[in-house]
């Protein structure tokens, strides 16, 4: 497999950005468990941004449950439509929330996180199956440059989708 940890991280947001474009589809590769995919996806996004929480969120009836995450213990299940993250599912549009305070039905499952960027999810068929939360403890902390990434990192993620 040509996966290697790596040792460290420094440089700027993108040159962090490119190490995981490379460094996803070889984690990935060779791996057909989803559960353990996800895992390690966000496991290899935190290690080079430590984000206050990242995580998934998936489509279960009516509702969004908690899938595989990192940082604090969060909310289990968002009704559909509801907060950053069911307005992402509902809308199937990418949501960055510079000021969650003003986000109208923000769910708050942390006091500390201040901005959001949530990516839904779709099945090769184009349904929203689940969600990426991505927590920031700063405001207005996603940019273009997480608007391009992040997306083609949840697409290397979900070119294994085979539920
Ligand atoms: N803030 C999210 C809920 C999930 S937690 O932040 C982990 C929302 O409003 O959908």
């Amino acid at each position: 497999m040509g996966f290697q940890n790596a040792e460290t991280f420094f440089g700027s947001k993108s040159e962090r950005y490119e190490y995981l474009q490379q460094s996803m589809p070889a984690l990935l590769e060779g791996e057909s468990n989803w559960l353990a995919n996800c895992a390690n996806a966000i496991a290899l996004i935190q290690s080079q941004f430590q984000f206050h929480w990242i995580g998934f969120y998936w489509v279960n009836g009516d509702e969004l449950i908690l899938g595989c995450f990192q940082g604090p213990v969060a909310c289990t299940r968002i009704p559909k439509g509801k907060g950053v993250c069911g307005t992402a599912w509902v809308s199937g549009e990418i949501q960055n929330v510079p000021d969650v305070h003003a986000f109208p039905g923000h769910i708050a499952c942390s006091p500390i996180s201040q901005s959001e960027l949530v990516i839904p999810l779709k099945s090769h068929e184009g349904h929203v199956v689940g969600v990426l939360d991505i927590d920031s403890a700063e405001l207005a902390a996603f940019d273009d440059i997480d608007l391009i990434h992040v997306p083609q990192l949840m697409k290397v993620l979900m070119n294994k989708w085979a539920l």
